[in-house]
């Protein structure tokens, strides 16, 4: 006997299924509480709606726990590559050696973009935000596989999409960035793995041979694990919203890429490390920091800090912060801005205002520590977020169409006039 929920509003009782997830979560089915009643449920902000059924990813944000596929974040941070993980997202489980050698060559065989990609990078301004041409750039792909432009198409069809996608976006990611330096592009070579081609394309040279410190492929490995799916996020959700529309695929990634890029989101990780900056030469005590945050009027928050989801501590801020430290250690740099994040991190754990709303450091806030000891310019920091995402990105949106979910489509709850009559020009 499956459980239920019961509404009573006046003098009626509407009863609502109560439906569970693998991991003993409830929620209440509200599909037919307009029809039973005519109310809709109001949520600002989707604080407390579930949008979606999913068996991607499972967060706990109490106990914080990330799991992808079920295999805990901890141990394929540890263990895995982000291209085992890719093909974990996107298939559903861990590959066999077959099947991994086989998506990682039909990866390599697609890293070239078309060269007329580099008109188009020629076309923006120098100090263009990366986020803006690379959103661009991916829905302009659309432009070049018109055969894509039908998400219905047979799965093997999706497929090509989905591993172009993950193929071209290094390529993309490094070319913007040579092209605003002034340097030229470099092609991908496939005789490095992802990680390292993407390293390649975007620090070498075509003038010397190019090498690069384990510890730092490593540390990048990581990094795009603990970025690749996060569920239903604001940039995931946007993602399946347009996806849900039938746009292409190409499209709903761009959408993605827009949404990850403001602050509140992906953007953290860049203001993060603007705000560190910002601490250093504004100087002043760290907490007096602490006492702007917290002052509404300022407008002014700790970015890196506090989370929708996890109200205890982000397992993704963890393993950062340590691979923050190996990569420091490894490369020997020592980074002033490191101090203040941990004197800030101190500061903020300590106060009754960040512990009472349960505002801990997220995955953005030691991210930024490890890319800047990379070399990689602040602006690049939320593209690798991107980069990151992509397979989390795909995965869902493979799930939203196969599961044939409905168009998105939210109601309100209206509040500006009443029927009121036109009144022409003259006589207002
Ligand atoms: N600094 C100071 N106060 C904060 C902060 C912060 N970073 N975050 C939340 N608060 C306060 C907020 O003012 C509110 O206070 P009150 O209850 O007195 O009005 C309370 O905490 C709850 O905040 P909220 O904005 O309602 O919480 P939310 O769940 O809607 O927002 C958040 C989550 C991540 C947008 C927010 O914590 C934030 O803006 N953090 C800084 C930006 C950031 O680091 N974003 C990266 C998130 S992790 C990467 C990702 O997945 O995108």
């Amino acid at each position: 006997m499956s459980e239920k929920a019961t509404i009573q509003f006046k003098d009626n009782n509407y009863e609502l299924p109560v439906v569970t997830g693998t991991e003993n979560e409830s929620a209440i089915d509200i599909s037919s509480l307009r029809g039973q009643s005519g109310l809709i449920t109001l949520d600002i902000g989707y604080k407390n709606t579930g949008s979606t059924y999913s068996a991607i990813t499972y967060l706990d944000g109490e106990k914080g726990i990330l799991q992808y596929r079920g295999y805990p974040i901890e141990q394929l941070a540890e263990k895995s590559t982000f291209l085992e993980v890719a093909y974990l997202l996107l298939f559903g489980d861990l590959p066999s050696k077959e099947a991994y050698d086989q998506f990682t060559e039909s990866i390599s065989r697609h890293t070239l973009v078309h060269e007329s990609i580099k008109k188009f990078l020629d076309a923006y301004p120098t100090n263009s935000h990366p986020m803006g041409q690379l959103s661009s750039l991916i829905c302009s792909l659309s432009a070049f596989y018109p055969e894509s432009l039908d998400p219905n198409r047979s799965p093997e069809e999706v497929d090509k999409t989905v591993i172009r996608l993950l193929a071209k976006l290094p390529t993309m990611v490094s070319w913007i960035y040579k092209k605003s330096i002034g340097h030229p592009v470099l092609y991908p070579q496939n005789k490095y793995d992802y990680v390292t081609n993407f390293l390649y394309m975007f620090f070498g040279q075509r003038t010397e041979e190019y090498e690069v410190d384990p510890v730092v492929v490593d540390a990048m490995e990581k990094l795009l694990i603990l970025h690749a799916d996060h569920e239903q996020n604001c940039s995931t959700s946007t993602v399946r919203f347009v996806g849900s529309s039938h746009a292409p695929l190409y499209a709903c990634i761009s959408a993605g890429i827009s949404a990850l890029w403001g602050p509140r989101h992906g953007g953290a990780n860049q203001a993060v490390l603007e705000m560190l900056q910002n601490i250093r030469q504004g100087g002043g005590s760290i907490q007096s920091w602490v006492e702007k945050a917290k002052d509404k009027d300022s407008g002014f928050r700790l970015m890196g800090f506090g989370h929708r989801v996890y109200k205890n501590f982000d397992p993704r801020a963890r393993i950062i912060k340590k691979a923050s430290d190996d990569v420091l250690n490894k490369l020997n740099i020592k980074d002033p801005l490191l101090d203040i994040a941990r004197e800030l991190e101190e500061a903020a754990l300590k106060d009754d205002y960040f512990i009472e709303r349960k505002l801990y450091p997220n995955v953005d806030f030691y991210s930024g520590i490890i890319y800047k000891a990379i070399g990689f310019p602040v602006e690049m920091f939320t593209v690798l977020f991107a980069l990151g995402r992509l397979p989390g990105w795909i995965a869902q949106w493979k799930e939203m169409m196969y599961d044939k979910q409905p168009i998105g489509r939210p109601r309100q709850v209206y509040t500006g006039h009443v029927k009121r009559d036109y009144v022409s020009i003259e006589n207002r």
